[in-house]
């Protein structure tokens, strides 16, 4: 049915994030192994496929939608899906139209973003040491990603800085990527990392709590509240000094579930009602198996019943294997 999508716990879901590949050009240590087999091509949905799916979510009251991958720039054939999912921003069916990239093919797309009806782009960048980066990363190239975000800037889009915090990777940098993202009016996010999919390296050693990020900028920078609203998870806070907005994404140390109003769909069509959950529900079979789209809408309002109360994130202390097992890739985040 039409309308909008509630919850069990009374949430109202507005807002979709949709992964158009798992594949990307980077392996970040925290999100992939090196060694990655992507999935077959022929199980993604197609470009249209994916169209008729944010149009089922739209008729069903969402009004974000989030493209997301891997690295959703890499999928051929995207500026397509940005241009006709644009076209509903002039219809008044959908607030904003966005992504979370991680910068490498910025220079190339960001005009053509900014004519389908995008206005905000968030990019990962976790620190502004070339050397770091790279090792982060393991393929990227920070000088490529930072003509990216001058390319997006230039051509109108406001940006997003999405840095992961990583203990003795990352925290003493932290106050030097707020002043370079403040400085070229860019808003910042710090994120805690998530125990998601197998990888190389130890989980614990990294996690650094951003309750201590916090405390160390309060005694540089002067922190105010903010109500600032985006619809995302993080919480905000404007610095004195800077005038610039500084975000806190917690999962781990303290859980934004109650007001979670997202789902997200992979590029294979399977529909996650949590990022921290296994439970999910395949929308390619309905979406393939008639023209109309009836299936898939019932489909849809069937998964949303189910949607969890929130993640429980844990890895196991001896095995180090975490509870959830696909990468961050495949959810798109
Ligand atoms: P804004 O529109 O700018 O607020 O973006 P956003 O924070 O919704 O999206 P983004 O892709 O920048 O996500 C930043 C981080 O938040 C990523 O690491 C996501 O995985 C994480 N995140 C987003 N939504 C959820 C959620 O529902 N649960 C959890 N645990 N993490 C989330
Ligand atoms: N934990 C937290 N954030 C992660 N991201 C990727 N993997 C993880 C993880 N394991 C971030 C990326 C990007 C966003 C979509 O998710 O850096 O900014
Ligand atoms: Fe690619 Fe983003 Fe994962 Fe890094 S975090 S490997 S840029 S999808």
């Amino acid at each position: 049915t039409n309308g909008s999508l509630v919850d069990p716990f009374g949430r109202a879901i507005s807002y979709l994030r949709v992964s158009v590949t798992d594949r990307c050009d980077f392996r970040c240590v925290y999100c992939m192994s090196e060694h990655m087999t992507f999935l077959p091509r022929k199980e993604l949905l197609t470009i249209e496929e994916l169209e008729r799916l944010c149009r089922a979510f739209l008729r069903k009251g969402v009004r974000k939608l989030r493209i997301t991958g891997g690295e959703p720039l890499v999928r051929r054939n995207i500026m397509q899906l940005f241009e006709t999912l644009g076209s509903h921003i002039g219809t008044g069916e959908l607030d904003e139209l966005t992504l979370t990239t991680n910068g490498s093919q910025l220079e190339r797309y960001a005009a053509g973003l900014h004519d389908a009806g995008v206005r905000r782009v968030n990019v990962s960048v976790d620190t502004l040491d070339p050397d770091k980066f790279k090792a982060i990363t393991r393929r990227g190239d920070l000088g490529i990603v930072l003509t990216g975000i001058r390319a997006a800037q230039k051509a109108g889009l406001a940006i997003k800085i999405n840095a992961v915090a990583l203990k003795g990777v990352n925290e003493h940098e932290i106050s030097d990527m707020i002043r370079f993202a403040h400085g070229e009016g860019m808003d910042i996010t710090f994120i805690e990392t998530m125990p998601l999919g197998e990888i190389e390296g130890d989980r614990t050693d990294q996690y650094l709590p951003l309750s201590e990020v916090r405390r160390q900028l309060g005694e540089e920078f002067t922190l105010e509240k903010i109500p600032h609203k985006t619809g995302g998870p993080a919480r905000y806070v404007r610095l004195s000094e800077t005038g610039g907005r500084v975000g806190f994404i917690t999962p781990m140390s303290h859980n934004f579930c109650e007001s979670c109003n997202r789902v997200r769909v992979t590029c294979t069509g399977t529909l996650y009602m949590c990022l921290g959950q296994e439970d999910a529900a395949d929308l390619r079979a309905p979406l393939r198996a008639s023209e109309g789209d009836e299936l898939l809408s019932r489909a849809i309002d069937e998964a949303i019943t189910r949607k969890p109360k929130g993640h429980d994130f844990v890895i196991d202390r001896a095995t180090q294997q975490p509870s959830v097992s696909r990468h961050m890739s495949v959810t798109g985040g």
